[in-house]
């Protein structure tokens, strides 16, 4: 395992990082995949793909479809559900050292506060990260990263079952952030994170059909950078909690911009699928940076953007 690199170090609302890049969910599966390319213990932490209450086998194929600069998924959010991943994948990432996040999903309150309480009973994991950007089927499928009353709904029935830390990735489909960002805050949240994917659509001109099986997808890559970091921003400047920035994010610098944006920590997701060790390159090359540009610590650069 590579030595710690002190100015890398540091803390996410009680946890303690190596380093401040966290693979992000739905890019790195359930992590115990890539043991024998990546030395996960060397991650800052990662988020284990989005788990609900029961399997679910996800949308029809194509599922991915790569971008000019970025992809499309609709993935579907499958998975083996939240009992299988205790039992057959937590007690190996229990194991490794890194901080480990359950991504949490549901399409009623009740299902993220069911699949809380089903982890809440093992050991390994360090916080949870709610992906509140699902339709709220009780609610006329409005979805729960667009409306603050869903948000802090959510939030405050998880907060009642968690004894772990809990972040709340919140959507980048909304007109303003700031409100969602403070429900969040004021429902309990330990964290928030931003971005998800960005709704898209791709068509085939030819066969005029979506080029993704379910029809629209979520757009993610380099090419959702700049609004990323204008949204992890406001978000950062609006609540006191720590932020979680991610979009785009590629290469040390990437990194930087978002950590001086506000964040206190990074997440890389669709970097992963082109090199699945891009998590700790991208880690190494802040470390670079700060000994660049003098910088002692990686919190010295959290929220210093000169606006
Ligand atoms: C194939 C794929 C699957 C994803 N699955 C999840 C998921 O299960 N839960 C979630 O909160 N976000 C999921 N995401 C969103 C990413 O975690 C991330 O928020 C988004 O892709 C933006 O970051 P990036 O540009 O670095 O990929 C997924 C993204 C991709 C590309």
């Amino acid at each position: 395992m590579n030595p710690i690199d002190p100015a890398l170090a540091t803390s996410l609302c009680g946890i303690r990082l190596r380093n401040p890049v966290i693979a992000a969910a739905g890019a790195f599966g359930y992590g115990v995949e890539f043991e024998k390319q990546v030395d996960l213990g060397a991650l800052g932490g990662l988020v284990v793909k989005g788990l609900s209450r029961e399997p679910i086998a996800g949308n029809p194929a194509p599922r991915l479809l790569e971008t000019e600069a970025g992809m499309i998924n609709s993935v579907g959010l499958q998975n083996i559900g939240a009992r299988a991943f205790a039992r057959e994948k937590l007690p190996a990432l229990a194991r490794l050292g890194a901080a480990v996040f359950a991504n949490v999903f549901g399409y009623a309150t009740e299902d993220y506060v069911e699949v809380v309480r089903i982890l809440e009973d093992h050991e390994g994991l360090a916080g949870y990260e709610l992906n509140v950007s699902c339709p709220n089927t009780q609610h006329g499928g409005i979805y729960f990263s667009s409306d603050p009353a869903l948000t802090s709904e959510v939030v405050s029935a998880v907060k009642r079952v968690a004894r772990r830390p809990v972040m709340v990735k919140l959507s980048p489909n909304v007109s303003a952030i700031e409100p969602l960002a403070l429900a969040a805050e004021s429902s309990g949240a330990d964290a928030i994170s931003l971005v998800n994917t960005f709704i898209a659509l791709a068509i085939d001109p030819h066969t005029r059909r979506p080029r993704i099986g379910a029809g629209f997808g979520g757009l993610s890559g380099p090419a959702i950078k700049p609004i990323a970091l204008r949204l992890v921003c406001q978000a950062a400047r609006a609540v006191k909690i720590p932020v979680v920035g991610l979009g785009g994010i590629a290469t040390g610098e990437d990194a930087a911009e978002f950590l001086i944006a506000g964040a206190t920590a990074v997440e890389v997701g669709t970097a992963l699928f082109w090199d699945p060790r891009a998590a700790l390159r991208i880690a190494a090359e802040l470390g670079g940076f700060l000994r660049r540009e003098k910088v002692a610590s990686v919190s010295q650069l959290v929220g210093t953007i000169q606006l």
